[in-house]
């Protein structure tokens, strides 16, 4: 699964994320990695806990609690607070893939990460490189978005971020648990529902085939969620 969210900030929701970072204090990224990330991460990243972090962070959840796209495609069932980080002069992230199961952090919690997202926060223009290049079975796909988009990606994926050589990326990253466990099922119940939603615009929410539709998702809903 890759798939782009677009909008998930609005220009205010974007101002006010640029201008708390911009006067953050910034750490090592090397803090929220395993022990093979880490050696290849070069970046900077806000402590976890901090009410910087916090704050945007629920801006954050909350303008994806209400974005129909995103609860379509993810079905999350935890997500991880959202984390920022700052890539500049060189900065990057080689290959790597995420750990499978993270606490989250302040809490007893535990997720399986099985989407990671990355929202951009600053305009494709505005800095050099910077690409999240993502392995898919299709190839490698470069993913560089305009500010308050965000990119959905199996966890799975092997992925790396290429070197920051002019300018500065910033981004929010997390990752999420969802109700669907497997990747091709996910898919699968997105793209039926994006169909139904579809159709239901053609021909109106009460056609019987609508009916019957929207029921075959609830069906497999049950059959495939674990809550
Ligand atoms: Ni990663």
């Amino acid at each position: 699964m890759l798939i782009v969210i677009p909008a998930v900030l609005d220009a205010d929701a974007l101002h006010t994320c640029r201008a708390a970072l911009h006067t953050a204090d910034w750490t090592d990224g090397k803090a929220t990695a395993g022990s093979q990330s880490a050696s290849v991460k070069v970046n900077q990243q806000l402590p976890e806990l901090s009410p910087v972090a916090q704050q945007l962070g629920n801006l954050i959840l909350k303008k994806l609690g209400a974005h129909p796209l995103f609860l379509s495609a993810a079905l999350p069932k935890s997500i991880y607070p959202p984390l920022f980080n700052r890539y500049r002069g060189g900065e990057h992230f080689g290959v790597h893939v995420d750990n499978a199961i993270r606490p989250i952090t302040g809490t007893t919690q535990l997720i399986r990460t099985d989407l990671s997202a990355t929202l951009f926060l600053m305009e494709p223009d505005s800095y050099e490189g910077g690409e999240l290049v993502i392995e898919s079975q299709f190839g490698s796909q470069e993913v560089k978005l305009n500010a308050g988009d965000m990119v959905l990606y199996s966890a799975s994926s092997l992925h790396q971020v290429n070197a920051v050589t002019h300018g500065e990326r910033l981004a929010a990253f997390f990752w999420l648990q969802s109700l669907i466990r497997d990747d091709g099922v996910r898919q699968l119940l997105f793209d039926l529902d994006q169909s139904i939603q579809q159709l239901t615009q053609e021909v109106g929410q009460q056609h019987p085939e609508v009916v019957r539709l929207t029921g075959v998702y609830h069906n497999l809903m049950r059959r495939y969620a674990e809550l």
